[in-house]
């Protein structure tokens, strides 16, 4: 038995989707750290609640090397995400049937599969991957669209909960609702590409791929999955799963607020390893916690009735001079010059006739010192 993250302070993190239980609502994401049964069972020792698998298809994948870059300006910088050609699992499906998913479902926790693309293709494999005791099927329309078609072969193959990933690149409330009647849930989003980098040092694009070209995940993603959870979320009433940019738990209850009832973390754990999953759990119970919620479950969906009809904030921003530290950072980023910082004499304030409510300042702050009412 793995430990238990179900409880790391006083708020529940168990969630249930589709008739599944869940001890925590942070799961793998289909990519390399999902891609065989030893690296699945190393993340949910590392505190994932439920086991996303690399997706599989009748083929293996014939992978471009390299295959994944980091995305920042700078040579090296990967905080904002990454890119990457991978595709899809590079083992046979025979492999996955023979042993990485008895393997991964030796860790106890549910396993959801990932399978593409066709519907010929899914309807071939999804049975005998039913069979090997999953619990759940995800879909990819990544490369193909054809959104109906492939969720209807599905359905009609296997008995156990199927869910449908979107890309970032479709009409996704559209399409949520359309699949709503035939799938057990929505899962968005896939990477957002194609994209491209070029080493400036050689003029060689990073990846391996034909033209260059990969796909864009990490933090630089979220504003655009937040967007796509939200919409998906107030189109159906079938549980929403995220992924996109997932780093913190901070990020993970922003997605649960905007409708998710679980998330998917895939770049984080490239990044940072195998315990990334208990540490976004741990930060999700503590803020939890910290304001007064006894289940995760109680704030999804809660941003939901603010987005029809926006923010309505009062200029200028009040100013906590106990929290600032005179640290100069919203001077800086304050392009109407209406914050005035004598860091000598300790003086802070703002001049209400040149702010024009941008709320960068706020946004900037990184100790909370700003707010607007
Ligand atoms: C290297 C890599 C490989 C991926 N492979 C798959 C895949 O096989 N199937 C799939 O549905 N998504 C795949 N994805 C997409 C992720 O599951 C996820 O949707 C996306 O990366 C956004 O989440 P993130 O920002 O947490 O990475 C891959 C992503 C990366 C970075």
């Amino acid at each position: 038995m793995l430990g238990d993250s179900s409880q790391i302070g006083m708020a529940d993190l168990r969630i249930e989707i589709a008739g599944m239980r869940f001890r925590n609502p942070v799961f793998t994401a289909a990519g390399p750290t999902s891609r065989d049964g030893m690296t699945l069972l190393n993340a949910a020792a590392g505190g994932a609640g439920g086991l996303v698998a690399k997706t599989v298809s009748v083929k293996p994948a014939d992978v471009p090397k390299p295959n994944m870059a980091a995305l920042g300006s700078g040579r090296r910088e990967s905080r904002r995400g990454i890119l990457n050609a991978e595709l899809w699992s590079e083992l046979p499906i025979e492999r996955w049937l023979e042993k990485e998913y008895e393997i991964a479902l030796g860790s106890g926790l549910p396993v959801i599969a990932s399978v593409g693309y066709t519907p010929e293709e899914v309807s071939e494999i999804a049975p005998k991957i039913q069979a090997k005791g999953v619990n759940a099927i995800e879909f990819s329309t990544h490369y193909v669209g054809g959104h109906v078609e492939i969720a209807k072969a599905l359905r009609d193959s296997v008995d156990i909960p199927i869910f449908v990933k979107l890309s970032p690149k479709v009409d996704v409330a559209k399409i949520a609702k359309d699949l709503e009647p035939i799938v057990d849930g929505i899962v968005g989003i896939n990477t957002y590409g194609p994209v491209l980098r070029i080493d400036i040092e050689t003029g060689k694009p990073v990846l391996g791929s034909d033209l260059g070209e990969g796909w864009m995940s990490g933090a630089s993603l979220k504003p655009i999955a937040m967007r796509c959870i939200a919409d998906i979320a107030r189109s159906v009433s079938k549980p929403v799963i995220a992924v996109g940019g997932v780093t913190t738990g901070e990020d993970a209850i922003e997605f649960m607020m905007a409708g998710a009832s679980a998330v998917e973390v895939c770049t984080a754990a490239i990044l940072q390893g195998d315990t990334v999953y208990g540490q976004i759990v741990g930060e999700m119970g503590k803020w939890l916690d910290e304001h007064g919620y006894d289940s995760v479950n109680a704030i999804r969906g809660t941003a939901l009735k603010h987005l029809d009809k926006g923010v309505k904030l009062k200029p200028p921003p009040k100013v906590d001079l106990e929290k600032c530290t005179r640290c100069g950072l919203c001077p800086k980023s304050c392009v109407y010059h209406a914050i005035n910082l004598d860091k000598g004499k300790g003086t802070f304030s703002i001049d209400s006739e040149k702010c024009e409510g941008c709320g960068m300042c706020v946004s900037v702050c990184p100790y909370f010192a700003l707010s607007l009412e």
